[in-house]
């Protein structure tokens, strides 16, 4: 089932902490919509354990902490991002931003928060822990970007976890390779919502969420099947060799099948196409 306009937008967490720290534009990543739409959610889910993949300069990772603080309550929040060093200007830290603000703004946070970088997902997930119930997901948008972090998550999400998913319609614009997210939004079983950005060129957001069932369970071989489409980029041998083993451990042995044709399927056609 899809619910649009269900999330109440909430654009104070984000005005509120970016008011305090230097800016750096165009950091945050997300539009204030996008922002109010991920406060919104946080703010009705009051989740306990929020996983956070993808943080580049941070300003998003300290309106989540903005947010948490703002509903008062524990938390325990995980942040991880491949790169050490913040991917627009490699002589500032990943999350400089967020280490700025629980430095300098936050103090003693209510909750507890975590880096994890310089790894892949799978490689922290086991350190992180279970029993996880919101995760924002934000990395690379091309397929199998997303997909493969969430397949790598899934085992570690509660029934009713809500995962929400940046960029969502951005292959709608100058970066038509960005599909990865509007195609796990799509595939996934799941109830979805999306809030429809009115003051936009298109009101369909490129932020949505959706909340896992029993359902999203039985039915993850459609996402194991998303992924026999076109890579747009080829994972190293050594992250292959990370979500592989990751996934023997959860998934079925006909599932494990699926993803190693799409390796082989892909890294086939990547190969071949570097030749020409
Ligand atoms: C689009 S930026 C994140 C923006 C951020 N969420 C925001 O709202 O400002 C993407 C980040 O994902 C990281 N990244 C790329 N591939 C990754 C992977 N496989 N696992 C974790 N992080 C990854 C990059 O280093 C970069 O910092």
């Amino acid at each position: 089932m899809i619910h649009i306009n269900e999330v109440p937008l909430d654009f104070e967490p984000r005005k509120k902490i970016l008011s305090k720290i230097p800016a750096f534009p165009p950091e945050p990543e997300m539009s204030e919509f996008e922002s109010a739409f991920l406060c919104g959610l946080l703010k009705i889910c009051r989740p306990k354990k929020i996983l956070e993949v993808g943080v580049a300069g941070g300003a998003t990772t300290a309106i989540i902490l903005q947010t948490l603080e703002d509903i008062g309550e524990s938390y325990e929040m995980h942040s991880v991002d491949l790169s050490e060093k913040f991917y627009r200007q490699p002589k500032l830290n990943t999350g400089f931003m967020a280490a700025f603000a629980k430095e300098k703004i936050f103090g003693d946070l209510r909750g507890m928060h975590e880096f994890h970088f310089g790894k892949y997902l799978p490689q922290v997930i086991d350190e992180i822990g279970g029993e996880i119930d919101f995760v924002i997901l934000d990395t690379v948008h091309n397929l199998p970007g997303e997909v493969l972090d969430f397949l790598a998550v899934l085992p570690y999400l509660k029934i009713g976890s809500i995962v929400v998913l940046h960029d969502v319609s951005l292959h709608q614009t100058e970066y038509p390779n960005a599909e990865s997210n509007g195609m796990l939004l799509g595939a996934v079983t799941a109830e979805k919502f999306l809030n429809f950005d009115e003051q936009a060129l298109f009101r369909y957001p490129n932020i949505g969420a959706f909340q896992i069932n029993e359902q999203t369970l039985e039915n993850i071989e459609n996402i194991f099947l998303t992924l026999i489409l076109r890579w747009i980029y080829m994972p190293p041998e050594n992250e292959i060799v990370i979500y592989r083993r990751h996934y023997k451990r959860f998934y079925s042995a006909e599932l494990c099948e699926i993803f190693q044709e799409a390796i082989d399927m892909n890294a086939y056609n990547f190969w071949q196409a570097r030749r020409k």
